[in-house]
């Protein structure tokens, strides 16, 4: 297949700058993600490797052959769009049929290439009926169809799965994960739903006002996220956020949070110290923490916060209770059985290794903050 390559690529329509100065690599075979909310550039950054934009500024590169001139047409990319875009004047067979036919392939090939494709997506049935006659997920596997029928080197799926109902959309999504897998191509997937992005990528490339704010693996995005837009974007609740204010005591560096202090590690200590910073957000996920009556003399120093009970919402499986802690809203996720009484006192822990510190000026991970400083000067 292919590897798709993005250096410092720009896309202005006048004064809106939709894609800005993203490096980006879709490795080869993989399955990448790109996860933004409305307006953040991904379809822009989509339409830029399918050919139909060319950037303002930057190359774009399939392996090593330098794209960025190319039309779509000699890219050998499959789309998907969001509102799938069939012809409604044609058959399936003809919508499918439609890429290998301006190809001008022989007949035989285009008939034996539509069968072969339309049984992988199980459309087989359907081949002589019309977009019309079809339901939202058979239309969908129809788009699909014809975007793989040509054998591209990439697949390129613009919120493919945003129209389909929610049980759907969950049957859906493993079966392309599974299709993906199975043919090896290489696959940008382009979503707003942080747990379709979770649940299908390889690699989640998360986008913000045309910005790369971080590419990682699912795991690498949730419990390392690198800055607090990544933090709060991803999980259901979102992270937690607190802002506390950074304190000395005979010498040790805390934040305080509401009542709370909250002991530094001595490399981050020194970085705070040495930078004059004044002000952390102190953040964890709501699956993160646990609820407790009393707080028992921790000697790990994990977080301890002091909170009101506001409400409990049951969900079956868990519950999410949410708690007044300084005055801010904090949520948790609890077992079925814990359903602390609204209005109680109660306390919140969380372990040390799950607490992530944020810078209060750029929004960056303290933690990204000190790996960069080892990089820029070497030992
Ligand atoms: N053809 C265009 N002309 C002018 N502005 C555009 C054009 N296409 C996109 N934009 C602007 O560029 C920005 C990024 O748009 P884009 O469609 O890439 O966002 P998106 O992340 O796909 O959003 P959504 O999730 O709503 O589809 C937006 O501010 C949008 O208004
Ligand atoms: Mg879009």
């Amino acid at each position: 297949m292919v590897e798709v390559r993005l250096e410092k690529v720009t896309k202005k329509f006048g004064r809106v700058i939709a894609v800005n100065k993203v490096d980006l690599v879709f490795e080869d075979g993989k399955f990448t993600v790109l996860l933004g909310p409305s307006g953040s550039g991904k379809s822009t950054l989509l339409y830029l490797v399918a050919g139909i934009y060319r950037p303002t500024s930057g190359k774009i590169f399939f392996d090593d052959k330098d794209v960025t001139n190319l039309p779509p047409r000699e890219r050998n990319v499959g789309l998907v769009f969001q509102n799938y875009a069939l012809y409604p004047h044609m058959t399936v067979y003809d919508n499918i049929a439609f890429p290998l036919r301006l190809r001008k392939e022989p007949p035989e090939k285009i008939d034996s290439k539509v069968h072969e494709v339309a049984k992988l997506l199980r459309i087989e049935e359907l081949l002589d009926r019309f977009p019309s006659q079809l339901s939202g997920g058979q239309q969908q596997r129809v788009a699909l169809a014809r975007a793989l029928v040509k054998e591209p080197s990439v697949l390129l799926l613009d919120e493919p799965l945003s129209n389909l109902d929610a049980l759907l959309r969950l049957t859906i999504r493993a079966e392309l994960k599974k299709l993906q897998q199975k043919l090896g191509i290489t696959a940008i997937h382009v979503t707003h739903d942080q747990a379709e992005a979770m649940s299908m990528a390889d690699k989640i490339a998360v986008i913000d006002q045309g910005t790369l704010q971080q590419v990682g693996t699912p795991e690498e995005v949730y419990l390392k996220p690198r800055n607090l837009f990544v933090a709060t974007f991803i999980g259901n609740p979102p992270a937690n956020t607190l802002t506390g204010s950074v304190q000395t005591v005979d010498g040790t560096v805390f934040v305080e949070v509401g009542s709370a202090r909250y002991q530094l590690t001595e490399e981050v200590s020194k970085i705070v110290r040495e930078a004059g910073v004044e002000k952390l957000v102190v953040a964890f996920r709501p699956e993160h923490a646990k609820i407790v009556e009393s707080p028992l003399v921790d000697p790990e120093g994990d977080l301890v916060l002091e909170g009101d009970v506001y409400v409990v919402e049951p969900l079956g499986r868990e519950n999410i209770v949410t708690l007044i802690v300084a005055g801010m809203p904090i949520k948790v996720v609890t077992p079925p059985d814990v359903k602390p009484h609204s209005s109680s006192k109660v306390y919140i822990v969380v372990p040390r290794n799950r607490v992530m510190l944020f810078d209060v000026e750029t929004g960056l991970n303290i933690e990204f903050l000190i790996r960069e400083i080892h990089q820029k000067i070497p030992d």
